[in-house]
């Protein structure tokens, strides 16, 4: 990236489990200022201020916002806390970068990709395996005709760090991550890739959401994400309304059919996230797990593994990777090109367009998936299709 003259100040509301990753990527791109940290209480915000290296603690994210030295606001809290501190962010002229889902409902999201586009800032959201660089070289093949016309798209996106009755994220309840917990957290990564890597729009749903873990047990203080369960004298029993695991059936609008999994019960899996593309001439297939390898399955010759290597990707995508092939890159990096890119266009004056002209999602498309997700539920609970 060239060097950038002017210094960007940012500040963060939220500082659990993504929040450093938020600012380790930026601190990695060498001119942004890590200002501010705005918590749900004066002492934690000090302290997370402590450990991340801001200069400044705020007790809450009005104070955050109001501060003139922060440019960017990254928003990185529970879901329902997005629509309020993104609005209010706006509503003062900030450039925003918000952790997915953009808003907890498609109601918010909707709005408040109206008001960024009347705000005239630059607004993004974190769906960041687009920043993979075999993602960019898969899109980038597709765009060109390689694996020919899509007419089938599958995979999946399953995890394991719900399974347990004992395990608890503040996803499992609607007042606060809204009113989905599998689709709306994992299942929005894999409809955002999907469409982000072919182009396509997904624009009907037959869905079937499952809640496999029915009754948990709650700690009674707050846990962030992934965090191990407290003892048993700590938790409460409650019932949980929002899904675990769903399946779904997709239409494309080009007319290609897709099926995918969101699930967070299924047992060693991770982070296993996985699309496949079958096109008239090619498939291709990136797995999250082993993201420095891209699957080319042909019917006339033999397949082919592309490791990720700089100098055997297309130029256009070779930004993305930074270190000579079997030097693996991993979730972080891609995190990092990500805010590269936000940053880039922030720095360079640029306002994104919705659709396909740059890298990162724009409130627009994030809008969108809010929309993928309440589609698959309405048609889960209706036992129909639904349109998007
Ligand atoms: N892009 C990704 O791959 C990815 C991964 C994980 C989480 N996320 C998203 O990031 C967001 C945060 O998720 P997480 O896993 O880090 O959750 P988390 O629970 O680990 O962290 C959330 C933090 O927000 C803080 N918080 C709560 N109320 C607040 C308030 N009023 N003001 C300021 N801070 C407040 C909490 O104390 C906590 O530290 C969610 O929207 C989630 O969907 C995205």
């Amino acid at each position: 990236m060239e060097k950038q003259s002017q210094r960007l100040g940012m500040g963060i509301v939220g500082v659990g489990f993504v929040g450093p990753h938020h600012v380790d990527a930026v601190r990695r791109l060498g001119f942004v200022d890590i200002v501010a940290v705005a918590a749900s209480s004066e002492e934690s915000a000090h302290r997370k201020a402590g450990q991340i290296g801001a200069r400044k603690s705020y007790a809450n994210y009005e104070a955050l916002i109001s501060d003139p030295d922060v440019q960017v606001v990254h928003v990185a809290t529970p879901n329902n806390l997005h629509y309020p501190v993104i609005s209010a962010a706006l509503a003062k002229g900030k450039h925003v970068i918000s952790d997915k889902p953009l808003a907890a409902t498609a109601a918010e999201s909707r709005q408040l990709a109206e008001q960024a586009k009347r705000a005239n800032v630059v607004t993004a959201v974190t769906f960041n395996y687009r920043g993979n660089p075999l993602v960019q070289q898969a899109r980038h093949a597709i765009t060109k005709g390689e694996i020919g016309q899509p007419h089938f798209l599958h995979g999946y996106y399953l995890q394991d760090w719900l399974i347990k009755d004992t395990d608890y994220s503040w996803r499992l309840d609607p007042a606060k991550g809204g009113g989905s917990s599998a689709l709306g957290d994992i299942g929005s990564h894999w409809c955002d890739l999907a469409q982000h890597m072919t182009g396509l729009r997904i624009t009907h749903v037959l869905g079937d959401a499952t809640t496999v873990i029915p009754h948990r047990k709650k700690p009674r203080i707050s846990r962030e994400a992934f965090q191990a369960a407290a003892g048993a004298a700590d938790l409460e029993t409650i019932d949980v309304t929002v899904e675990d695991l769903a399946s779904v059936l997709v239409r494309f609008d080009n007319g290609a059919k897709g099926c995918f999994t969101a699930g967070q019960v299924c047992a060693g899996h991770k982070n296993d996230l996985v699309l496949e593309v079958c096109g008239s001439k090619a498939s291709i297939l990136w797995r999250q797990e082993h993201q420095n390898e891209l699957w080319i399955g042909r019917r006339d010759k033999a397949n082919e593994l592309l490791q990720k290597d700089p100098s055997l990707i297309d130029s256009e995508v070779r930004g993305y990777a930074h270190l000579p092939g079997g030097h693996q890159e991993a979730w972080a990096d891609a995190f990092c090109n990500l805010m590269r890119d936000i940053y880039g266009f922030i720095a360079a004056g640029k306002r994104p367009e919705s659709g396909q002209s740059q890298v990162f999602a724009s409130f627009e498309e994030a809008a969108y998936v809010n929309r993928i997700v309440e589609a698959v539920l309405e048609s889960a609970k209706e036992n129909r299709w639904a349109k998007v």
